[in-house]
């Protein structure tokens, strides 16, 4: 064919020709003889004739590509409106969090009128929509404008100050990944600075496009979500109260029926008034706040940073507490069951607490100083004055504090009081003795400020003169605590000081067993044969006047058997020193032999054996190894109040105790906490009562008794003279710089050291503690170990108390800085006030 021709003539002319060549490759060739027009239109008819064809013949190919493609695109455009549609409303949504902030501050110059007081009148509605306004202007021009959401305004109140007192909600939305960049250091500089920058004057208050905030009264603290939607405008859960007229009591009760989560009552009294909370019934299941809980707060709002007081206990005897200014919020959290609040409130007038005192010339005590609102808890802040006119001047005051002792201020900031006097500055701290401060000056002038972070204990003392060239009386010795006890009862083996000041660097008594004089008191009945004779150690059982050497047995009486108790001899006539004595026992099984135990050495320990120590417990926090502990029955544990006292430690639900055990993970029974009691005269300074009681939410089952078995608790009386060999044991680092924790539990006798002795190594050591060591530093205690048992026997074979509590020490296992324990004989009674029954 000629077209077949031309084209392979034309050699590839276009993409159509060579579809055409190879088509028509087998077909077979004419001359043409037609004209070259003809021709040409000839070959362009066939051309298009042959690719109509061609197209006819693909068609349906196309169409299901076609087809197919339309059906992609379709179904990826619906994929990407889902998702779309899916981010904008789930996701955006999950990824993004509210932040909630409560914050107050104080609009000075601005007249309060009652109608503030009700969130629904519109003096309150027009006002609270301008601070709004302010407020929403700060932070959209600040950093964190794209996070900022709304501010709510909750309370509008009348201020001691004057002006009104502003209570809002702040909430921002922030992406999970900017959490930290809404801070709330960050959030509440925002308000400072604009506030900062509009400052007028020396005052406090600056402009805030003409709102005049008080910088000083600006407080932002994180809060939570929950906490906004219960105390929300409108909540079922919110009462508020007012209290109009000063020393009316008006009755608050609450019963869990009202709520069940969490409720709100607002108080709010009359301006230049405070108000006092009284406490006078609370019956809810202990849970160390967990579940039950009263939190006071000096706000209106639950703001962390304005706690006043929380109720984690039940109270039986009446408590009060006072604000700082004329409001306060109450929030109860009250799980089911027969829970009760009974108490009061009324408005009280400002203290102004300002004294002159003038003291009359003869000996004796001349009144009474006590912290303001006593006896209610000390205020949160507070300012006392209080002026003394002696008669003459070589007399000066003796203040004596029952519970309380001032000491001269370091560099750190005091926590329970700050005191001048006469220019020299203070720390009070609560003690559980006596003490008397004295100021040989004629006229001195006592400030006091309160200095603690939520309301402490109240505080009182006697005042007298006394003369300055001669403290105590004739024949007295001065003590250390301020008090004068006589002569003679210097070094007598009695803490008549109730430092041990009088029994500190005392020669070691002579043993004169032949005269007729008596024995010193720490020879005699102590289970150690001192005289050859024996004297020392006969008529043990015969009745004595009770004091802090003789043994009290349980109808009252004292004999002078120093460590009767649990001994296995009935010495009381009631037998009372042999009861509850299922304790301090311990049957190891030998199965680790003693060479093969050697190996392993700790600060100076070896591997205990399985079942040697069943009291010992394994405190983990977050599931990690954090401190010890021993068990004093299937319910209470004894260990360190510096393992708990910390805001993040002292969460019960973080903390798992681990009985039973020899190898960390092997446990025989691994309990949840109900709560911890830690002293409340712990301090966290120098670590004095250092003691915490941890109650189990479940009794351990008594079929674990092989295993798991309480230590025995000394009696008040109990002594083991220096040099009494006793075992600390936990799973504590084996030496300063270790880095990883022993998986057997370890053990290393120590011996008790003497208090003088300990004094001269650290200093400052409290009767409340107790040293134990060995001189080479070679065995001792390490981080991890805190709250575990220093356990003492009396003598071999006999059962094993509890003489201390693993609490600090200058690094581990340095020479002549032995290890510092909480001496337990110093807290029978505190235990036994916490563990009925024990
Ligand atoms: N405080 C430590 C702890 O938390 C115990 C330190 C004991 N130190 C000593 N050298 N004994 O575990």
């Amino acid at each position: 064919m000629e077209t077949a021709r031309e084209e392979s003539a034309q050699g590839s002319e276009d993409d159509a020709a060579q579809e055409d060549a190879t088509s028509v490759a087998d077909v077979s060739v004419e001359v043409a003889t037609v004209d070259a027009t003809l021709n040409k239109l000839c070959r362009r008819y066939n051309r298009r004739r042959r690719r109509a064809k061609k197209i006819k013949k693909k068609n349906p190919i196309l169409d299901l590509q076609n087809l197919a493609i339309l059906i992609t695109v379709v179904v990826f455009v619906i994929v990407v409106i889902m998702w779309s549609l899916l981010w904008v409303f789930i996701f955006r949504r999950e990824s993004n969090s509210g932040v909630y902030f409560a914050g107050m501050f104080r609009v000075a110059n601005v007249e309060f009128i009652p109608e503030y007081r009700h969130a629904d009148s519109s003096e309150f509605v027009s006002m609270a929509n301008r601070i709004q306004h302010v407020i929403t202007s700060v932070y959209r021009t600040s950093s964190v404008s794209r996070l900022y959401k709304q501010t709510v305004i909750s309370d509008l109140s009348n201020n001691n100050q004057g002006g009104v007192l502003v209570h809002f909600w702040m909430i921002f939305v922030v992406p999970h990944l900017k959490g930290p960049s809404v801070c709330e250091d960050c959030v509440s500089a925002i308000l400072k600075d604009s506030v900062h920058m509009s400052l007028k004057n020396r005052s406090s208050v600056g402009f805030l496009q003409g709102l005049p905030v008080d910088i000083d009264s600006i407080l932002v603290n994180v809060a939570l979500r929950s906490d906004y939607s219960s105390t929300a405008v409108g909540s079922q859960c919110v009462d508020k109260l007012y209290a109009g007229v000063p020393d009316v009591s008006i009755p608050l009760n609450v019963f869990s029926s009202w709520g069940g989560l969490s409720c709100y009552i607002k108080l709010t009294s009359a301006p230049g008034s405070v108000i006092r909370l009284t406490v006078k019934s609370f019956r809810i299941d202990p849970s160390d706040c967990v579940y039950d809980a009263l939190t006071v707060y000096d706000s209106l709002l639950p703001m962390r940073g304005m706690i006043l007081f929380r109720f984690c206990e039940p109270v039986s005897a009446p408590i009060s507490l006072v604000s700082t200014s004329n409001v306060m919020l109450l929030s109860f959290r009250l799980t089911q069951g027969n829970k009760i609040f009974q108490g009061l409130f009324q408005a009280l007038m400002e203290e102004q607490c300002m004294n002159m005192i003038a003291l009359p010339a003869g000996p004796g005590d001349a009144g009474v100083i006590t912290s303001p609102f006593n006896p209610s808890l000390l205020p949160r802040q507070c300012s006392c004055t209080w002026m003394f006119q002696m008669p003459s001047s070589a007399l000066g005051v003796a203040l004596r504090f029952q519970n309380y002792m001032l000491k001269l201020k370091d560099l750190q900031n005091c926590e329970h009081g700050w005191w001048k006097v006469n220019e020299i500055i203070y720390c009070g701290n609560y003690v559980d003795h006596s003490t008397v401060f004295r100021i040989p000056a004629q006229n001195p002038e006592v400030v006091f400020r309160c200095s603690s972070r939520s309301a402490a204990q109240p505080f009182s003392a006697t005042y007298s003169s006394y003369n300055t060239s001669q403290p105590c009386p004739e024949g007295h010795f001065l003590c250390s605590t301020g008090l004068c006890v006589e002569k003679f009862r210097r070094c007598d083996g009695l803490d008549d000081c109730q430092d041990e000041s009088d029994e500190i660097f005392c020669s070691k008594p002579p043993k004169i067993c032949e005269s007729s004089s008596p024995l010193h008191p720490l020879y005699i009945c102590n289970g150690e044969m001192d005289c050859s004779s024996g004297k020392d150690e006969i008529n043990c059982t015969q009745e004595t006047s009770c004091s802090g050497v003789s043994y009290q047995c349980g109808n009252g009486a004292c004999i002078l058997k120093k460590n009767a108790k649990c001994d296995g001899l009935p010495d009381c006539y009631d037998r009372s020193d042999e009861k509850d004595c299922a304790c301090g026992n311990p049957t190891p099984s030998k199965r680790v032999s003693d060479s093969a135990a050697t190996q392993q050495r700790i600060v100076g320990g070896i591997n205990a054996l399985e079942g040697e120590w069943p009291w010992q417990v394994s405190m983990h926090f977050s599931g990690q190894l954090y401190c010890g502990a021993s068990a004093l029955s299937d319910e209470w544990l004894i260990s360190a109040a510096h393992c708990f006292s910390k805001e993040r430690l002292a969460d019960p639900r973080m903390w798992m105790a681990h009985l039973g055990m020899l190898n960390q993970g092997n446990a025989k029974h691994v309990a949840e906490i109900r709560r911890f009691v830690v002293h409340e005269y712990y301090n966290a300074r120098n670590f004095d009562y250092d003691i915490a009681l941890v109650q189990l939410k479940k009794a351990w089952p008594s079929s674990l008794a092989q295993y798991i078995q309480p230590i025995c608790l000394p009696a008040p009386s109990q002594t083991f003279t220096e040099g009494h060999r006793c075992w600390v044991t936990g799973w504590g680092y084996r030496s300063e710089q270790d880095k990883v924790l022993p998986t057997v539990l370890q053990k290393a006798e120590v011996s008790i050291i003497s208090q003088s002795e300990c004094k001269r190594s650290y200093g400052a050591i409290s009767p409340r503690m107790l040293c134990a060591g060995v001189p080479s530093g070679e065995q001792d205690a390490c981080r991890g170990d805190s709250g575990g048992p220093l356990s003492c026997q009396a003598h071999s074979g006999g059962r094993w108390f509890l003489t201390g509590i693993v609490s600090w020490g200058s690094g581990c296992g340095r020479p002549n800085l032995p290890g510092v324990y909480t001496r337990v004989a110093k807290f029978i009674d505190w235990i036994q006030r916490h563990i009925q029954n024990l």
